[in-house]
């Protein structure tokens, strides 16, 4: 996850230097003695984030080299450096696509600078590609983080759909990415520069479902001002993605049954039905089949929709991809929140990996951002995702009167210990549902009497309560409070 720099200098003496500024930034230093060196390391080394250019070395040369990285990967941001500042060089390099131009000797400082704006730059590039294929249908599976083995056959299936017009159904717990593989599957399609439209049909009021979806002729009911098209034609021509499909009302499912069956749809107060061409992906994290026995929903519906089912496994059925996931969730707050964190601590990253995430990739999407936004030095730690680690990042009053209570009663200081991995107290179990009040309090006592080695008063201070409630609550859970005593 540390960003990579090439250095491409013939000078050993000018490599080195480079690399102890590159080292000193918290970047991986990559070496390249030639122009022919640098374009053989972009396909050997996958992951060069930035390359740091000199213009003037015996081969191609810099200049050479330049338009050659430009044209294999011109997403690899390169700063120019030379010996000789002429100002025709200067305009060469700019607009054979340096991104910055530096003239030997080079102050670090700026350099570091440097260096950080063009990763910012890529960053805020990535951003853009992504808001605008968003926007346009233009999202395909290569947009997708998906390379864990249970993820590649979803993207086999979501690919092999996107060839065909065929209803496609996807199912998968809250958050696991549903709409982003439907996005997917019309933007992979050949309906992709067709609109696609969604629609929550469970955030949609009940009276007004008809028109939504199938629209209305003016004045056909009271408050019916204008004609209004409604979704399915819309999307005429595109997909139509039912979101929540599951939480359709029983009416609606008749007509929604009646539209797929026959490609036509009754637009309220219209005389005549009207001819529609969608695609239909529907989405749900409901247990359907269940819907169906209980007589919740239509099985005649059930089937029109389940002709190909996608099953989204849960992140923690996926944890491959949580690196990756992290990485880009990273770059996409560092683009928006304008800053510069290179990555998880890799104590955190355990941390991560051990958490189920019971609200998927939505729910590390938001613990990301939290954390990026926490965030006070370069990389994210265990007090970023206090939700997670059950660790706070201490304000700074408190850390004062922390060293108060460090002076009076010479305990350890609680930053310490807190920040160790030793004992994050979860609020959810294994399968994701909150645990017992009672056992959650229990194992915050026995971390609190860990955390602050047994110094009770101290303790009962932290958690709010009395020392006699604490002591009482220690001899019910059957908790030793000298377990954890440090010799002093
Ligand atoms: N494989 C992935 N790669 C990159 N981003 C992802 C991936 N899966 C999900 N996301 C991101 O996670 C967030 C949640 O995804 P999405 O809205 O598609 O989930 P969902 O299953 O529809 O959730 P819900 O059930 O809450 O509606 C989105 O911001 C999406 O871009
Ligand atoms: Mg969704």
């Amino acid at each position: 996850m540390t960003k990579t720099i090439l250095i491409v200098d013939d000078d050993p003496t000018q490599r080195r230097l480079m690399q102890l500024v590159i080292e000193k930034q918290g970047f991986v230093a990559a070496h390249a003695e030639s122009g022919e060196a640098a374009l053989e390391a972009l396909t050997t080394q996958g992951n060069i984030n930035v390359i740091l250019l000199d213009l003037v070395m015996p081969g191609i040369g810099g200049m050479k080299a330049l338009g050659e990285i430009r044209a294999r990967a011109p997403h690899i941001p390169v700063i120019v450096l030379t010996g000789q500042g002429g100002i025709d060089t200067v305009v060469k390099a700019m607009q054979a696509g340096a991104a910055d131009f530096f003239v030997k000797p080079v102050s670090p400082e700026r350099l570091a600078v440097s260096i950080r704006n063009v990763l910012k730059m890529g960053e805020l590039q990535g951003e853009v590609v992504r808001l605008r294929k968003t926007a346009t249908g233009a999202l395909t599976f290569g947009d997708m983080i998906a390379d864990a083995p249970a993820m590649r056959q979803v993207v086999r299936l979501g690919e092999r759909a996107a060839k065909s017009n065929i209803p496609v159904l996807v199912l998968g717990e809250s958050g696991v990415g549903k709409e982003l593989i439907a996005r997917a599957i019309h933007g992979a399609s050949s309906r992709a520069g067709k609109p696609m439209i969604t629609v929550n049909c469970g955030a949609l009021p009940e009276n007004l479902v008809e028109s939504v979806l199938f629209g209305h002729e003016k004045g056909s009911f009271t408050g019916a001002v204008s004609k209004h098209m409604g979704k399915f034609r819309e999307a005429d021509g595109g997909t139509l993605f039912l979101d929540e499909v599951g939480d359709l009302p029983q009416d609606m499912q008749v007509k929604l049954l009646r539209a797929l069956q026959e490609g036509e749809i009754d637009p309220v107060g219209a005389k005549r039905s009207v001819k529609v061409d969608v695609r239909i992906i529907s989405a749900t994290n409901r247990d359907l089949t269940e819907d169906v026995t209980k007589g919740r929903f239509r099985e005649d519906l059930f089937y029109r929709l389940n002709v190909f089912p996608i099953d989204v496994p849960p992140l923690r059925e996926r944890m491959e991809d949580l690196p990756e996931l992290v990485r880009h969730f990273i770059g996409r707050f560092n683009a928006q929140e304008g800053t510069h964190i290179t990555g998880v601590k890799g104590e955190t990253m355990s941390l991560l990996r051990n958490f189920n995430w019971p609200g998927n990739v939505r729910q590390l999407e938001n613990a990301i951002f939290r954390a990026v936004v926490l965030c006070e030095g370069g990389e994210l730690e265990a007090e970023d995702f206090p939700h997670i680690s059950g660790v706070c990042r201490q304000i700074e009053a408190d850390e004062q009167e922390d060293a108060l209570v460090v002076e009076q009663e010479g305990s350890k200081p609680a930053k310490a210990a807190l920040s160790s991995a030793e004992g994050p107290v979860n609020i959810t179990n294994r399968s994701g549902h909150i645990r017992a009040l009672e056992s959650i309090e229990r194992d915050l006592i026995e971390f609190a009497i860990g955390a602050y080695s047994g110094h009770m008063s101290e303790i009962a201070r932290r958690l709010g309560i009395g020392r006699s409630t604490l002591y009482r609550k220690v001899r019910e859970h059957d908790l030793d409070p000298r377990a954890s005593k440090v010799a002093e």
